[in-house]
C-alpha cells in the first residue's frame, strides 16, 4: 500500500462520481444522453470580456503578481462589494483565489482550530463538510427541511450553536436546493448571530444574482451591525458570468482573516493566473456586465419555471420551486423499495443509475449533498433538452414497480 497522509481518510470519496463516469461513458459510446448533471451556465463567457483577456495577454501581464491580486481588480472588487451589496470593505480588505471553492478553502484553513465546529444548512453544496474536515474542523449540520422549502428556521441555529462552534455557513441562493431566503428571513438567522459573538460567518454568496420572483438579495453581513466585523463574504465569476473554467473567486472580510488568507496563499498558488485579473475587474465595472449576467438571469428564469412545473406535475414526485442558483431538487423517495428492468431502487444513488442505465437522463443524487431522497437537475440547459428529459423521467417512473 502506498504510504498516504493520514488526513487522506477525512476526505470521502464522491458517491455521485460513478453516476458521472457512467454518464460520460454512454455519451462516448454515441448514447444520446440529457444531462442535468452540470453545476456550470451553458453559455459562453461574455465576448467583451474574453476580449479583455486578450489585451491583457498583449499588455504583457504574464509575470508573477501580487498575492491578493493587481491593485486593478481589488479596487474592481472593492467598487463591486460597496455598489451592488452595501458592503464597505477597503481593497485591502479583498482577496481573490482559483474560484470561489479555494477561497472556501483557504478561508477554513486560516480559520479553523481542531475540534472547531462549522455549522452548515442541509441540503448543502458537497465540498462543504470535506473542507471543514481538511481543515481540521467538524461539519455540524442543520436540516432544512423541504416542508420550510429547505431553509433553516432561527429556532434550529440558535439551538445547534455550542461552545465549540466557531463558523456558521450560509449559502443563499443556494446548491443543491434551488431555495433563497427573503431578507427578512435571512435578517431573523443575522439576530441569532449577533447574540453569540464569537461566532464567524461565512456567507457563500456566488449565486446573488440568480434570483427569481422578484427576490431581492441581500448581503448577511449588513443584516445586524455587528456582523460586518466577523464575516467573510464569499463571490465568484464562474455563475454570474459563465466562467466556470477561468477560476476565479473572492473575498471581502475582516483584515486579519484576509491578511492571514492571503499569507497562506503566497506559500500555496502565489495569485491567480495574472490575466485573469483584467478581464475580472472588466467584467465587474464595465456595464456590458451587468447586462449580460441579467440577460443570462431571465433566460435561467423561465427554464427554471418550466422545469419546476414539469418535474411537480410528475406523480408522486414533490419539488420545491427555485427561487435562486439553476437547480430543481425534487423528491424521488416515493419511488424507494420499487423496480424497474430488474433493478430494486433503495436511494438517490440507485434511482439516478437507473435512470441513466435506462432512459439516459443525468442526474445528480443528492446523497452527498445530506438528503438520499432528492435528485438534482440543473436548469443551464435549453427547454428543449429539459422537455425532452423529464418526458424520458415520465417513462421511467411508469416502468416502476
Ligand atoms: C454553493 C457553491 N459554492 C462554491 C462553488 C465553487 O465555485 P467555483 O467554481 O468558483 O469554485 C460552487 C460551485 O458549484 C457552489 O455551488
Amino acid at each position: 500500500m502506498f504510504p498516504l497522509a493520514e488526513r487522506m481518510k477525512l476526505v470521502s470519496e464522491s458517491i455521485t462520481l460513478a453516476v458521472s463516469a457512467k454518464a460520460n461513458a454512454l455519451k462516448k459510446a454515441g448514447v444520446d444522453v440529457v444531462g442535468f448533471g452540470a453545476g456550470e451556465p451553458d453559455f459562453d463567457t461574455p465576448d467583451f470580456i474574453k476580449e479583455a483577456a486578450k489585451a491583457a495577454l498583449d499588455k504583457g501581464q504574464t509575470k508573477y503578481t501580487p498575492t491578493p491580486c493587481y491593485p486593478e481588480l481589488k479596487a474592481a472588487i472593492a467598487e463591486k462589494f460597496n455598489r451592488d451589496n452595501a458592503l464597505p470593505y477597503k481593497p485591502q480588505q479583498i482577496t481573490t483565489g482559483a474560484g470561489g471553492k479555494h477561497c472556501l478553502y483557504m478561508a477554513f484553513m486560516a480559520l479553523l482550530n481542531p475540534g472547531d465546529e462549522c455549522l452548515i444548512p442541509s441540503p448543502y453544496w458537497v465540498s462543504y463538510p470535506e473542507q471543514v474536515k481538511l481543515a481540521g474542523g467538524t461539519p455540524r449540520y442543520i436540516r432544512g427541511e423541504e416542508s420550510n422549502g429547505f431553509k433553516i428556521t432561527p429556532r434550529q441555529l440558535e439551538e445547534a450553536i455550542t461552545p465549540k462552534t466557531r463558523i456558521f455557513l450560509i449559502n443563499s441562493p443556494s446548491n443543491p436546493g434551488g431555495h433563497a431566503y427573503t431578507p427578512d428571513e435571512l435578517k431573523a438567522l443575522a439576530e441569532v448571530v449577533a447574540r453569540h459573538p464569537n461566532l464567524i460567518v461565512f456567507s457563500d454568496e456566488i449565486y446573488e444574482k440568480l434570483v427569481y420572483d422578484g427576490l431581492k438579495f441581500v448581503s448577511f453581513a449588513t443584516l445586524h451591525p455587528s456582523l460586518l466585523d466577523r464575516t467573510l463574504t464569499f463571490n465568484c465569476h464562474s455563475k454570474s458570468f459563465a466562467m466556470t473554467g477561468w477560476r476565479i473567486g473572492y473575498i471581502g472580510g475582516p483584515q486579519a482573516a484576509i491578511d492571514a488568507i492571503n499569507k497562506l496563499q503566497s506559500q500555496m498558488t502565489s495569485h491567480i493566473t495574472s490575466f485573469t485579473q483584467h478581464p475580472a475587474a472588466v467584467a465587474l465595472t464595465d456595464p456590458r456586465g451587468a447586462q449580460s449576467v441579467e440577460s443570462m438571469r431571465q433566460q435561467f428564469e423561465k427554464r427554471g419555471q418550466h422545469m419546476w412545473q414539469r418535474l411537480s406535475a410528475l406523480p408522486k414526485v414533490t419539488c420545491v420551486r427555485p427561487l435562486g442558483a439553476f437547480y430543481c431538487f425534487p423528491n424521488v423517495s416515493a419511488y424507494f423499495g420499487k423496480s424497474a428492468g430488474g433493478v430494486k431502487i433503495t436511494d438517490a444513488v440507485s434511482f439516478s443509475a437507473a435512470l441513466l442505465e435506462q432512459n439516459h437522463v443525468a442526474v445528480v443524487p443528492g446523497n452527498d449533498s445530506g438528503f438520499d431522497t432528492h435528485v438534482r437537475l440543473s436548469f443551464a440547459t435549453s427547454q428543449q433538452q429539459i422537455d425532452k428529459g423529464i418526458d424520458r423521467i415520465g417513462e421511467f417512473l411508469k416502468k416502476l414497480t
